[in-house]
């Protein structure tokens, strides 16, 4: 079948059974484009909550669908293929948060929306990149915060608010690979541009980095919108290699340079537009989440949409 046909037979089953795609900004370009709605973990869990739509198809990894699912209880949420896991929900269990709980009865566990419903449902507050800094600076002075499970963004979180942090060993496997050095050499390369990194990325916490002027750290929506309304013409992306596609459709008059080709998270391929297709014929596969664990992960994820 050829992609036209392909996308029209999407859209009429997506009418017909009153479905809404959502997909991440790291999706095939190609998925983004029949997307209802694109966005990044923030604005995809908020868009899980607000749609009228029977069924989510949602477009990006496993952990993101199970959010939408503890959202939206009431709906049917597809993910197209089974086994698109994250480097970063996969370095957590729930045991080794009950394990923390146990020795440190009141601390507070902030838990990166990139874990799996049952690490959620043992935090106290869930966070995403967009957000992190505030529900940090949210929380009580006197209470021991371990934050899962990224290290970079918890590191990060430390630097900008001050406040002592027990970090998980846990990292994104792309944005662990954007060094400090990386920074360096664009910015000597490209000295007119902005630089904007993604707090996931391993030099998100260097000295050397957040001294530099023309270095902002934001999430993948924050990047977007920076590169949208500076008055700069050049940006290097410091971020998974898709970013760029909506930043260049945005931008079309503007440089928009990644900081590497080769930041591609290769779990977020693994969705093309014929599995969007086949998830709509034959509503596969569906993400359900026991009605126990469901009670306990809103919990989180409800604080912080409540906040933030
Ligand atoms: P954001 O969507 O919060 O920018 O996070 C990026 C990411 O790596 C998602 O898996
Ligand atoms: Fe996970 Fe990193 Fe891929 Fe995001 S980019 S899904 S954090 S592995």
């Amino acid at each position: 079948m050829v992609t036209m046909e392909i996308v029209q037979q999407i859209k009429q089953l997506q009418k017909e059974k009153n479905a809404s795609i959502l997909a991440h900004y790291y999706a095939r370009p190609e998925v983004q484009d029949i997307a209802d709605y694109i966005g990044d973990s923030l604005e995809l869990s908020r868009k899980a909550g607000e749609t009228k739509a029977d069924i989510i198809v949602f477009c990006g990894v496993h952990f993101m669908a199970e959010t939408a699912a503890v959202i939206s209880p009431t709906k049917k949420v597809l993910i197209p293929v089974e086994g698109a896991g994250c480097s970063l929900a996969e370095s957590i269990t729930s045991e080794q948060l009950t394990q923390w709980k146990e020795v440190n009865p009141q601390g507070i566990i902030v838990c990166y929306v990139n874990t799996s419903a049952d690490v959620k449902a043992c935090s106290d507050i869930c966070c995403t990149s967009a957000n992190a800094l505030q529900i940090v600076e949210s929380l009580p002075a006197d209470k021991k915060i371990l934050f899962v499970p990224d290290n970079n963004l918890g590191a990060w979180v430390q630097m900008k608010t001050g406040r002592e942090i027990e970090l998980w060993p846990g990292n994104c496997c792309v944005h662990e690979r954007i060094t400090a050095e990386m920074v360096i050499a664009r910015s000597e390369e490209y000295p007119d541009a902005d630089i904007l990194i993604h707090p996931e990325c391993k030099c998100s916490s260097d000295l050397q980095v957040a001294n530099m002027p023309n270095v902002f750290i934001y999430s993948t929506s924050g990047i977007l919108k920076h590169a949208t309304e500076s008055p700069k013409k050049q940006f290097v992306i410091g971020t998974e290699i898709e970013a760029l596609y909506q930043i260049g459709k945005k931008n079309p008059s503007k440089e928009i340079i990644p900081i590497a080709k080769t930041m591609i998270c290769g779990q977020m391929k693994k969705i093309h537009l014929e599995d969007v297709l086949e998830a709509l014929e034959k509503e596969q596969y569906e993400v359900t989440i026991p009605a126990a664990i469901r009670a306990k992960a809103w919990s989180p994820i409800r604080k912080m949409l409540e906040m933030i």
